[in-house]
């Protein structure tokens, strides 16, 4: 075994042993062979190219008034060709400075629950509602959701992943086309144009809610079965 296997294998092991710790969780779960292989399976390879058309365009998007605050447009990040794409809400102060989805606190509790999935961040693929930062990180407004929500859509569209895992209530409501609380719409299977959907919380509400993080463990064991 390679060197740069073992390390991420105890990099894995050691993220999911400390999300165990603090949910409290007991039982042991890791992705077998073909779940990863699974996860990362070829697709058509017309599809890389569309995501970067499409990223051209998103990076020029004057569509609402946040491209008038923002410092970068975060367009998404990870493998274009992912069975799992996980979607948030928008991007915070790091994300906008950097111009990378899910890179600050947030983002660090997101890698931890993916590596604890028994995968890595480029395995998957990474997006938001809001491709731009709203000021103050204030919740996105309706206009804002309907002159954006097209580009996350046609994302989903060129990855065909096999499950979105919608984070938090903007992304769960918006895939779902509902106003049903994420407290009800969360750890149930629902489907979007044929694709799974698993809403759960967000990240950031675990950050405050630490105690909620074994229930989104539950969540994303489901969606690891899924992918098997
Ligand atoms: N919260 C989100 O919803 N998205 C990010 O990219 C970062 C934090």
């Amino acid at each position: 075994m390679r060197k740069e296997e073992l390390n991420s294998i105890v990099a894995s092991v050691r993220a999911y042993l400390d999300l165990e710790r603090e949910s409290g969780v007991e039982e042991y779960y890791f992705a077998s062979d073909e779940a990863v292989a699974a996860a990362c399976a070829d697709r058509p390879a017309a599809v890389p190219q569309g995501l970067d058309e499409l990223k051209k365009e998103v990076l020029a998007c004057r569509e609402c008034d946040l491209c008038q605050t923002r410092t970068n447009v975060v367009f998404g990040a990870g493998n274009p060709k992912a069975k799992l794409m996980f979607v948030g809400e928008a991007p915070g102060e790091q994300e906008d400075k950097q111009g990378l989805p899910f890179v600050g606190r947030a983002g660090q509790l997101l890698t931890k629950i993916i590596e604890a999935m028994g995968l890595k961040r480029e395995d998957v693929y990474i997006a938001n509602i809001l491709k731009c930062r709203p000021p103050n990180n204030r919740a996105p407004l309706p206009a804002e959701i309907i002159a954006c929500r097209n580009n996350v859509k046609r994302q989903v569209e060129m990855i065909n992943p096999r499950v979105i895992c919608t984070l938090g209530k903007f992304a769960s409501q918006t895939f779902l086309n509902t106003e049903t609380p994420i407290s009800a719409l969360r750890g149930i299977f629902r489907e979007y144009n044929g694709i799974k959907v698993m809403p759960t919380f967000h990240p950031a509400y675990l950050l405050r809610n630490p105690d909620d993080k074994k229930i989104v463990w539950g969540d994303m064991k489901k969606v690891m079965k899924e992918l098997e």
